[in-house]
């Protein structure tokens, strides 16, 4: 881990550059149709970010995003929390494949299950999420729903690190989505997602680059 010790402001953590030896090797934890996680792959088998995919890993064994990994070749295994006795066991198999794959980064790519504090902060600054609204508006499940009912003119796409809260880490990067007149749930998601795709493939980029820094919790970028 690179965190950085200031003596003036201890919750500073400055990133090297590059943030990890390239090419990163990057663990994706999905739980649904995983449109996400293969706007990543895209990005990284073009070499438009430094980076491969060593381990799809989903909390829903029947999960598309891991049939769509397979079918790229890649690593992806289904794990029931059922199954394997709780949560905490789900974790730990999945600190287990991480370990083994070696990965440097988790991007998690709609991964419903929330992370216990005990396994986020085995990752620091080492996990990014992907929320369909411009945080900290609207966290946690249906963003796009509650967007719609409140009324807003704008929502987004943010992407951050992962803490122990729902959604509520540090802002690596945000892109607005206008909502039009008429809009439900369904068609706001629909324009959302092809955003959170691009953003999500340019924010990892600049995660990988390094030399940004978290103050409090503002991400300053070089
Ligand atoms: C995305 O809207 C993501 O922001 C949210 O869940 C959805 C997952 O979509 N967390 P996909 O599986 O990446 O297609």
């Amino acid at each position: 881990m690179n965190d950085v010790e200031d003596p003036v402001n201890a919750r500073v953590f400055t990133a090297p550059a590059p943030y990890v030896p390239l090419p990163a090797r990057i663990a994706v934890l999905l739980s649904g149709r995983g449109s996400n996680f293969e706007a990543l792959a895209d990005a990284c088998a073009s070499g438009s970010v430094p980076a491969s995919i060593v381990l799809v890993a989903s909390d829903k064994p029947d999960a598309v995003g891991l049939e769509r990994a397979r079918a790229r070749g890649l690593t992806a295994i289904g794990l029931s929390a059922k199954e394997l006795g709780g949560r905490a066991a789900l974790e730990a198999r999945l600190i287990e494949l991480i370990a083994e794959t070696r990965a440097d980064l988790i991007c998690l790519a709609g991964y419903m299950k929330i992370l216990s504090p005990a396994f986020v902060d085995r990752f620091p600054h080492r996990i990014l999420n992907i929320h369909p609204a411009l945080l900290p508006s609207f966290p946690g499940v249906h963003a796009q729903e509650q967007a719609v009912r409140y009324g807003v003119r704008v929502s987004g796409v943010t992407v951050h690190f992962v803490d122990s809260g729902t959604d509520t880490g540090p802002i690596v990067d945000q892109r607005a989505v206008q909502v039009l007149g008429g809009d439900d749930a369904d068609s706001l998601a629909a324009r959302i997602l092809p955003v959170e795709h691009e953003l999500y493939v340019e924010a990892l980029g600049k995660v990988l680059k390094g030399g940004w820094k978290v103050e409090g919790r503002a991400v300053v970028l070089p």
